[in-house]
């Protein structure tokens, strides 16, 4: 067997004879030349078979093949500006792997539901491909992005004792004879990292137990997030505006055809650049009062709210300031006006809605103590996040980005579950 190779790597072997190891996409034949096109993963790319290059078993195979059957094929790679890929491979050899059973997923339109049900399969597809590679990419881009600026990753743990963004999401779970939470957040943990390191991150899994059923909301999602000792709320919002900038920026620049092969309008994207305009929530509600979606003072944004606010702008916004009573017991108040906390939401554009929240944290102990009781939460799991409050306390903050939410924005979807291999909602644990 010639020498096994990736077909995204074909460019480099032009002229040689490989080995290309994956599944039939699809097939078609006219007279004497059969045309596979196969897809091993890393591209995909069709295989001329004529019967006059191949034996003649494997000629006669070629024309049973079922769709995504397993195939290793053997040919020389060709240069060619017509074919998919710029690539085409002209057979000298197949073997088959396993020949698929009738595939449930076809070229015709297939509902939601159905694509879902099979989203084990539907990850083949070249859509759901497009995607969770964008998806790739950007988790890497938000890595370097604090990696290169020394922020370091430390991980904040799964299973917790205590609520980070309210008690009503939690999911519980029996640990040992004890209630344990799944982590809604790894701030609280990134707090008392931040106090050791300077400036960290941590990246993983959350969980909220949303009974909602939106298009915004998964009750498992990934949530990239750094924390930064002695930032306070100004020095947050740079810190969110400019890892937006550089994160699309990357986007455009890594994942241009994917985007295009999404039809996504590049446009909007392209004006995401500095100063992303900002509002206090004050003027947030004034704007508001304009549009079909008004709201009292004092009521955290719905998604009809965000949409409207948004549509309002060309590139993303901060809004800031918002009531206290809506945020989570951690926010620091403003000094002048306590019924505003120094948090921060960033909105994207074109009706996406809120991608980023975060701001800055309280360092009082008094005050964290008041709060933890008017939340009724149970002071004794807190006891290690008060002692942050005892030992070099300083002004803190940070924010958490949402990867499913900035990639739904980044690539135009529809719907949040596109934007994650396995979606999770109140209606889906399968597969
Ligand atoms: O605004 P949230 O609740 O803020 C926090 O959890 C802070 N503790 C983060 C921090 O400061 N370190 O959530 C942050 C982000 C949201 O902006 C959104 O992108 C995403 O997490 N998010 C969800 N994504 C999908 N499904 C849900 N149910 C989500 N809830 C929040
Ligand atoms: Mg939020």
């Amino acid at each position: 067997m010639p020498p096994w190779v990736l077909v995204r790597d074909f460019p480099a072997h032009v002229g040689e004879e490989v080995t290309v190891k994956g599944w039939l996409y699809s097939r078609r034949s006219s007279g004497k030349l059969q045309f596979l096109m196969m897809r091993d993963g890393s591209g995909m790319v069709q295989a001329v078979a004529s019967a006059r290059d191949l034996a003649p078993a494997a000629f006669e195979l070629c024309g049973r093949l079922t769709q995504e059957s397993a195939i290793e094929v053997s040919g020389t790679v060709r240069q060619d500006a017509r074919a998919p890929g710029g690539h085409e491979l002209s057979l000298t050899g197949l073997e088959l792997v396993q020949l698929a059973e009738s595939y449930p997923i076809t070229p015709k339109e297939h509902g939601p539901d159905f694509l879902l049900d099979h989203r084990h399969l539907w990850l083949r597809s070249r859509r759901p491909q497009a995607v969770l590679r964008i998806r790739h990419h950007l988790i890497r881009a938000c890595r370097d992005y604090l990696d290169e600026r020394g922020y370091l990753c430390v991980d904040s743990p799964i299973l917790t004792p205590s609520a980070c963004e309210g008690t009503t999401t939690l999911f519980e779970t029996e640990y040992f004879g004890q209630k344990a939470y799944l982590s809604q957040s790894g701030q609280l943990y990134q707090e008392p990292a931040a106090m050791a390191f300077g400036r960290t991150y941590c990246f993983g899994p959350t969980f909220r137990a949303e009974r909602s059923k939106t298009r915004r909301h998964l009750t498992e999602f990934w949530m990239i997030e750094p924390e930064i000792a002695y930032f306070r709320l100004d020095e947050v919002m740079d810190l969110m505006e400019d890892f937006v900038c550089v994160l699309v920026g990357r986007m455009l620049e890594e994942c241009r055809s994917e985007l295009e092969q999404l039809e996504r309008d590049l446009k909007p994207l392209e004006l995401v650049q500095k100063p992303f305009p900002r509002l206090h929530y004050d003027e947030a509600v004034g704007r508001l009062a304009q549009t079909d979606q008004p709201m009292t003072w004092g009521e955290d944004f719905g998604g009809g709210q965000e949409t409207a606010l948004t549509q309002q702008f060309d590139r993303p916004i901060l809004v800031h300031h918002f009531p206290s009573q809506v945020k989570a017991f951690y926010m620091q108040p403003d000094s002048e006006r306590p019924e505003c906390a120094l948090g921060a939401d960033l909105l994207a554009p074109e009706g996406y809605g809120e991608i980023i929240g975060g701001g800055q944290r309280i360092h009082d102990l008094k005050l964290l103590q008041e709060r933890i009781r008017e939340h009724s939460l149970p002071e004794e799991a807190f006891r290690w996040y008060l002692d942050l409050r005892r030992y070099g306390s300083v002004p803190h903050g940070g924010f958490g980005m949402g990867i499913e939410r900035a990639l739904t924005w980044i690539c135009g979807l529809h719907h949040l579950r596109e934007a994650i291999p396995f979606p999770r909602t109140i209606y889906r644990l399968y597969p």
